[in-house]
């Protein structure tokens, strides 16, 4: 099992390339299947999730060459199964991509369901309306979600919520389907519109991406394409906080500076100082500026990112004063609360609703990531925190995060990977031998 140990209390400071976004090319990767000719991707994030989803498209029969600095080609002519089982799928939330990527290419598709998750409930019946609307009959059986359509025929799809993956979905399932498809309350996210421009790069007829309400004239062939994938505006967003969470002055290159208004809006009210450019923007705290509260309330794009909300609460813990964040996205987003309270931070949560109580410091101790988000909050903390701070299941953070480590160390910070050998781990746990034991 890896790790991060972190020294605390270095002021972050110089350039960071923000790497391509993990929520668009978990999309992007299976929706290369719609293509009935070999597609090049570019700007592929080095990710667990894009290795599950590489692992499924080679599983399914489609051939997956690297060809280095982050590009992959893709050929999707052989693809032969149409089957991602629980194996797979389990490892990979977003493996739910491959439904509507494998209905709209092959009328047919069978995917492992999707559990619960750490942030809560995950229904996907928006993602079933979606598909019954453009005329697929499902089956839920075994855990197995079969979808089979004599015929898809563009519909009018209303959602009953916001949401990513159905919006998603429902434009890869929508985009061969006869005639027109319509689909209102449409989710806004930059990975929405970076989906649309990738299938439109193949010959799809997608308009109105990045509003709410979203048409598409079915196409009857997509061709290849070569494409680069967004910059990732949550990997972004995570850079600027640890900037200013240690007090630093950091410049993020490959950044849509747009994606990010909501956090830079933030940010300055907080006292932090952004500056944008074309494609970078430079973050910094003035020497001995205070930082303040702020309130946050997390909604769909172009609000502020619930895959915000740990990082920017953990910077809260920093400022002078009560802030309140209200998440309203997820039931269960605050489960590194407790994490951070290891580390001094004095935070109440009652529901949605969590207080928190600027404290102006952190003390560094040895916590665990529960997910993603929450492990890149626990990241920022130990940077901040004084002394030592080893945040264990590192593998959440590496689901979402490229070279995390690797990148905090060129901008200054203290931080290393430890992997402990596996025999020795399972040795101390069955002897529950404290691991700074001495030997006698
Ligand atoms: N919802 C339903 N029914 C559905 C689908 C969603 O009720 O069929 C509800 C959810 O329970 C939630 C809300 O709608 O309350 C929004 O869910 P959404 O479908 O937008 O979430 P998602 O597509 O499953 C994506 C991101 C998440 C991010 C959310 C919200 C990917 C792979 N995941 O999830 O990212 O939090 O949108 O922006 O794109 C992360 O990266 O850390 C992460 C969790």
């Amino acid at each position: 099992m890896d790790k991060f140990v972190i020294k605390g209390g270095r002021r972050l400071s110089g350039e960071v390339t923000i790497s391509g976004a993990k929520n668009a090319v978990v999309a992007i990767l299976p929706a290369v299947i719609l293509s009935d000719e070999p597609c090049i991707i570019e700007n592929v994030p080095d990710i667990s999730d894009v290795r599950i989803g590489l692992k499924i498209l080679r599983e399914i029969g489609a051939e997956v060459t690297n060809m280095g600095n982050y590009t992959y080609k893709i050929d999707p002519t052989k693809i032969c199964r149409f089957c991602v089982p629980y194996e797979s799928a389990k490892k990979m939330r977003a493996s739910y991509y491959f439904l509507g990527a494998l209905l709209g290419k092959y009328n047919r598709a069978r995917v492992s369901m999707p559990g619960g998750c750490p942030l809560g409930a995950r229904p996907i019946d928006q993602h079933l309306k979606a598909f019954s609307l453009l005329g697929a009959d499902y089956n839920l059986s075994q855990g197995m979600i079969d979808l089979k359509a004599e015929q898809l025929t563009g519909n009018q799809i209303f959602f009953d919520v916001v949401t990513v993956g159905a919006t998603m979905n429902a434009m890869l399932a929508g985009v061969k389907a006869k005639g027109l498809t319509v689909i209102e309350n449409a989710a806004k996210e930059p990975h929405i519109v970076d989906l649309a421009n990738f299938l439109n790069s193949m010959g799809a007829n997608i308009m109105g991406a990045g509003t709410d309400v979203i048409k598409i004239r079915g196409v009857e062939h997509l061709h290849g394409t070569d494409y680069s994938v967004v910059p990732d505006q949550i990997e972004a967003g995570t850079f600027m906080i640890a900037a200013a969470a240690t007090k630093g002055d950091v410049t993020l290159k490959n950044v849509i500076p747009k994606h990010l208004e909501s956090i830079t809006k933030k940010l300055e009210k907080i006292g932090v100082n952004v500056e944008e450019f074309d494609d970078s923007v430079r973050v910094w705290v003035e020497q001995g500026a205070p930082l303040v509260k702020v309130n946050v309330k997390t909604s769909p794009h172009p609000g502020f990112p619930t895959d915000m909300q740990p990082q920017i609460a953990t910077l809260l813990t920093l400022a002078d004063g009560t802030s309140i964040i209200t998440e309203s996205i997820w039931d269960k987003r605050f489960g590194y609360v407790d994490e951070l309270r290891r580390m001094g931070a004095d935070i109440t949560v009652n529901g949605s609703v969590a207080l928190i109580e600027g404290t102006g410091k952190l003390n560094g101790a040895p916590v665990k990531a529960c997910d993603l988000r929450a492990g890149a909050a626990l990241i920022i903390a130990g940077l901040a925190a004084n002394g030592v701070t080893e945040i264990e299941d590192i593998f959440h953070i590496e689901r979402g995060y490229d070279s995390m480590e690797v990148k905090l160390r060129q901008i200054g910070a203290d931080i290393e990977k430890v992997s402990e050998p596996e025999e020795l781990q399972t040795a101390l746990e069955r002897n529950n031998i404290p691991e700074n034991a001495e030997a006698v």
